[in-house]
């Protein structure tokens, strides 16, 4: 079957994590995806958070599939040369260097241009242009400057990160589409283009109900699906809601049975207007469904404390999973909380591909996660992340060089 992306070349020019993502998307779509590292030491992190010595990371070999690695010092004449023949031969360059990075090798916008005016430019960067321009930034910086820290978390507690990777993977989804988006304008107007997705405003873009609610609390002064209302205070600023849902029907995590000992014996569970005289029935209190204190999503607005209390009271008496089973006759919205050990043994999520298990030279078979975007006229096949340069001479002959070329390249330190 072919794949979507089969005739793209990607010159992939990408490290540590928000830039990997994107290309690995892009591979698993079909690219021929052609990662640069640095001769002798490649990603950093292929050495970082290792779990067996002298074996690239899972944070590496998690982030790298479905590419061909190609060592290549760019910073010396020849090396600027083979990289001038990647430009010329691939579509794409995608790249993730702290600002200015790519100037300093001498890859201007304009350099680029001119070798391959087709040339697609997808950067990844901290901030946008403005007083933070010049910073590097990681994950966790995003997180913080993009919106996401200020609203996560608990009232009474400091700003929280999440475990979810929304500023670097996050990043790397919005420019993935970014490029493929340009692709598709290149085929009417012939010319490459510059595409950049920075960290702070992608984290802005998943946070923007919290902008929405910004707006709401500055008209009115409160927010009532927040469990701020309406005992507490609210600032100037959206505050943090806890785990109350972010949207206009109120859920909240509550404990499960067994909730004592196992950390993740929760479930979340929404009061969704449409099936309250169902939530109603199945906690007993068929009472409250005309209860005129109960009865409408507004009134209820008032109760959302002792009504979460209650229901609570009810899902304790069943595990996460008979609570899921029970609330999902009912088309009670819901979800239990899943911990890692859970979700790597889930057989539904290994069944579509989603958590597969690759094989590795030197690390062996290892989980990961497999493409969660899934075209039905292109399936996408996991392969393993290569080893640091493993496809340097195969693919610096497919640019024309013969092995005479490669052993001096190889001899000056160039790749
Ligand atoms: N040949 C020669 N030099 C190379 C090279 C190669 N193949 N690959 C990288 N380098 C050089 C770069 O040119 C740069 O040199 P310079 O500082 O002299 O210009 C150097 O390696 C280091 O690159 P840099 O990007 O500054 O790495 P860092 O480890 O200091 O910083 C980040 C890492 C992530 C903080 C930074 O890259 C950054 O802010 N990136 C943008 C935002 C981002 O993507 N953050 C999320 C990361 S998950």
């Amino acid at each position: 079957m072919s794949k979507a992306l089969a005739d793209v070349r990607v010159l992939d020019f990408t490290h540590v994590q928000s830039g990997p993502t994107c290309t690995q998307l892009l591979a698993w779509f079909g690219a021929d995806v052609i990662k640069v590292e640095r001769p002798g030491e490649g990603d950093a992190t292929r050495g970082q958070l290792r779990d067996i010595p002298g074996v690239d990371s899972l944070y590496f070999t998690m982030l790298n599939h479905n590419k061909r690695s190609v060592t290549l010092n760019a910073k010396t004449a020849k090396g600027k040369q083979v990289l001038d023949s990647l430009i010329a031969h691939c579509d794409v360059l995608v790249e993730n260097f702290a600002p200015g990075a790519m100037e300093r090798m001498g890859l201007t916008w304009a350099h680029i241009q001119k070798v391959n005016p087709r040339m697609i430019v997808a950067s990844v960067k901290g901030f946008g242009p403005g007083q933070y321009e010049h910073c590097k930034v990681y994950e966790n910086v995003a997180q913080c400057a993009g919106g996401a820290a200020s609203t996560t978390g608990f009232d009474d507690g400091p700003p929280v990160v999440s475990g979810a990777q929304i500023g670097d993977s996050g990043t790397g989804l919005h420019l993935a589409l970014g490029i493929v988006t340009a692709l598709y304008q290149r085929e009417r107007t012939g010319r490459g283009q510059q595409v950049l997705a920075p960290m702070q405003d992608a984290v802005l873009n998943l946070c923007r109900v919290k902008l929405r609610d910004q707006q709401r609390l500055e008209r009115t002064g409160t927010l009532h699906e927040y469990p701020q209302y309406p005992d507490g205070r609210f600032g100037e600023a959206v505050p943090r809601a806890g785990n109350a849902s972010g949207g206009g029907q109120p859920g909240s995590i509550l404990r499960c049975k067994g909730w004592e000992t196992d950390p993740n014996a929760y479930i979340y569970f929404i009061t969704q207007a449409a099936v309250w005289p169902a939530v109603c029935q199945v906690i007993g209190e068929e009472g409250w469904i005309a209860d005129e204190a109960y009865a409408t999503p507004q009134a209820r607005l008032l109760h959302l404390k002792p009504i979460f209390a209650r229901i609570e009271q009810w899902t304790m008496s069943k595990t996460k999973y008979e609570a899921m089973e029970i609330l999902n006759r009912y088309d009670i919205p819901c979800g239990p909380i899943l911990s890692m050990k859970e979700i790597a043994q889930d057989p539904g999520l290994r069944k579509t591909g989603t958590v597969v298990e690759v094989d590795h030279p030197t690390r062996g078979r290892h989980l990961t996660v497999g493409n969660p975007i899934k075209l039905s006229d292109s399936p996408t096949e996991v392969t393993r992340a290569p080893l640091l340069g493993e496809h340097t001479d195969e693919v610096l002959a497919e640019l024309g060089y013969s092995a005479g070329d490669l052993e001096l390249l190889r001899s000056e330190g160039a790749i």
